[in-house]
């Protein structure tokens, strides 16, 4: 698909702003309306507090948007975020291998792609150095990509890595199929992209818009159904879309909402930002100028008889006042998953998100001078295992749901994502990248690197690094929602025109371009917003004028 530039309503903006602006020459040229000592009536509009809680992608968007969009009106908006954590970039984060610093991995969400506009832009508009996704893989392991039932690699292909698959050799082994899914993919995508564009954005209601573009036919249906419905159906959907839609969202086709599905198979493109993809969204908030306090939790918003919200937060970090501060906004965006927060909203807004269950996602990161172990993966010890292993379910297997929907395989994928230089020893290593449902042992690393696990099992042990495992740095996300399908969505209003969030997206796709989406949708219906106000504010000032002049 070709990179377009976000198509915006630019001209109902421009005519609005251009109206607001004349009104206020205009007041401001009129003066002689005035009685002596009469305040001038043309007021400039009130600085806008905002508070953004999250600096993830959706408050990070947020807070750039709602710059640019205020920009654009002449409002002029203080924005702060507060993000708990000690950076920015939410479940974008990277960590050094080795504790080097040029060295960086990411974490979290690792690859974004050519249709996710809000991310390609702003990564162009900051500089950064975008990379084809596969680059660093290393060339030495002859077949590339494999995907694995637990028993036999019922997939493999000698090259294009995990996010291109080979169409020759899908073909060869699919027939049509695999065309059909790319284009009813194509087609889903389109659909999915008309969210950034008149009529259709801003949007107030998820739920809607999601429904007057025909997409709730297709988070309604399970991915497995949504297939069949298509005429896309095993061995090609089992063997290669359920290997994608668990590796990106370790979830089963039969459990996973069709929409989701589709975005799994939109890799064209897939692409990643040097040095990590949290730099887009620390790129975004330092354009919105905003004010950041890290390691800071906020723990209520309150609501005031004035219709703005005090904030009460708490910094964590030891260079922090750890006393409970209050600061006053006009608006604020929750910009995370509510669920998680711990935040006390006084009163109960008009609308609360529901809880919903996210996956656990184990990600483990290590070096090893070892190669995958062809005996892990039942393959002749003279065999070269895939350098990147993908998972899918065997043919006996029922498909379950949950951490159980990882089967006999054990893992959604490992990855060997590139070469690296021990520090103490000089040797040449690999550093691999895994995803499972639960902690990966020392006994599991030995398996799948085939070294003899040293002295029992002991999970105390797991993190001892030695010559086998030479650097290992473990984290649990709560990564994404378990997709089941639905038809209602988290709206982004929770109340009267002054609390927002962001994070009902995740249901409907969970990315870092959708969390963007949001953000932007939220910061033009919060500027909307505020040039009603202004227009309405200039009207009644203008009869006053009037009325004096008669
Ligand atoms: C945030 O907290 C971490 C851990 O306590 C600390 O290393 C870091 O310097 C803190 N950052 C700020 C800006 O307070
Ligand atoms: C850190 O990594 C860079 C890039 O790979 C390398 O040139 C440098 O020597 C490494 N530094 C240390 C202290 O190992
Ligand atoms: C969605 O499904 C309904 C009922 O099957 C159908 O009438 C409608 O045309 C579909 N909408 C789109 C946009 O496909």
């Amino acid at each position: 698909m070709a990179k377009r530039t976000p198509k915006r309503p630019m001209v109902g903006v421009l005519l609005i702003s251009t109206l607001w602006l004349f009104a206020s020459a205009a007041g401001a040229q009129s003066p002689r309306a005035l009685e002596n000592g009469q305040v001038p009536l043309m007021t400039t509009p009130r600085e806008k507090r905002v508070a953004i809680i999250g600096g993830g992608a959706g408050g990070a968007s947020a807070a750039y948007y709602l710059r640019k969009y205020a920009d654009e009106t002449g409002i002029k908006p203080s924005i702060t975020v507060y993000e708990r954590s000690g950076y920015l970039g939410g479940r974008s984060t990277t960590v050094n291998v080795f504790d080097n610093a040029s060295e960086p991995v990411e974490l979290g969400a690792s690859i974004f792609v050519e249709v996710n506009r809000n991310l390609v832009s702003a990564a162009k508009e900051f500089g950064l150095t975008m990379d084809d996704a596969d680059k660093s893989r290393p060339e030495d392991v002859p077949e590339r990509l494999g995907v694995w039932d637990g028993q036999d690699f019922v997939f493999t292909q000698p090259d294009g890595g995990y996010w291109w698959w080979d169409l020759a050799r899908l073909l060869w082994k699919y027939g049509w199929t695999p065309i059909r899914t790319h284009n009813l993919m194509k087609s889903t995508i389109g659909t999915f992209l008309k969210m950034y564009e008149e009529p259709y954005f801003p949007f107030r209601s998820l739920s809607q818009v999601a429904y007057d573009l025909g997409l709730t036919n297709i988070t309604s249906e399970t991915g497995e159904k949504f297939l069949e419905a298509n005429n896309i159906r095993p061995p090609f959907s089992t063997d290669i879309i359920q290997a994608s839609t668990r590796v990106n969202y370790a979830q089963n086709l039969p459990f996973i909402h069709g929409l989701e599905t589709m975005v799994c198979m939109a890799t064209d493109g897939a692409m990643s930002v040097r040095g990590g993809n949290w730099q887009i969204f620390d790129g975004m908030i330092k354009a919105a100028g905003a004010t950041v306090k890290l390691n800071t939790t906020v723990q209520q918003i309150r609501k005031t008889d004035f219709g703005t919200y005090v904030l009460s937060s708490k910094g964590k970090a030891p260079s922090l006042s750890p006393t409970v501060q209050e600061h006053e906004y006009d608006v604020v965006v929750l910009a995370a998953p509510l669920q998680d927060a711990s935040i006390t909203l006084t009163p109960r807004p008009a609308y609360v998100p529901a809880k919903i269950p996210y996956v656990k996602l184990h990600v483990t990161l290590l070096t090893s001078p070892h190669r995958l172990s062809p005996a892990a993966f039942n393959l002749p010890s003279d065999a070269a295992v895939p350098s990147v292993v993908l998972t899918t379910l065997g043919p006996d297997e029922t498909p379950r749901e949950r951490e159980e929907g990882v089967g006999r395989a054990g893992f959604f994928s490992i990855s060997t994502l590139r070469h690296v230089v021990n520090p103490s020893s000089n040797g040449d290593e690999y550093l691999y990248k895994i995803f499972s449902p639960a902690r990966i042992t020392g006994a599991d690393l030995a398996r799948f690197l085939g070294f003899s696990s040293s002295g029992g099992n002991d999970d105390d042990d797991d993190d001892a690094v030695d010559d086998d495992v030479t650097w290992i740095y473990r984290h649990v996300w709560r990564s994404y929602p378990y997709l089941y399908p639905r038809v209602t969505f988290d709206d982004p209003l929770l109340d009267n025109e002054g609390l927002w969030y962001t994070s009902g997206i995740e249901s409907f796709i969970s990315a870092m371009e959708t969390s963007s989406l949001m953000g932007m949708n939220v910061a033009r219906l919060v500027v909307d917003d505020w040039k009603k106000e202004v227009c309405n504010n200039n009207e009644e000032e203008e009869k006053v004028v009037v009325k004096a002049k008669l």
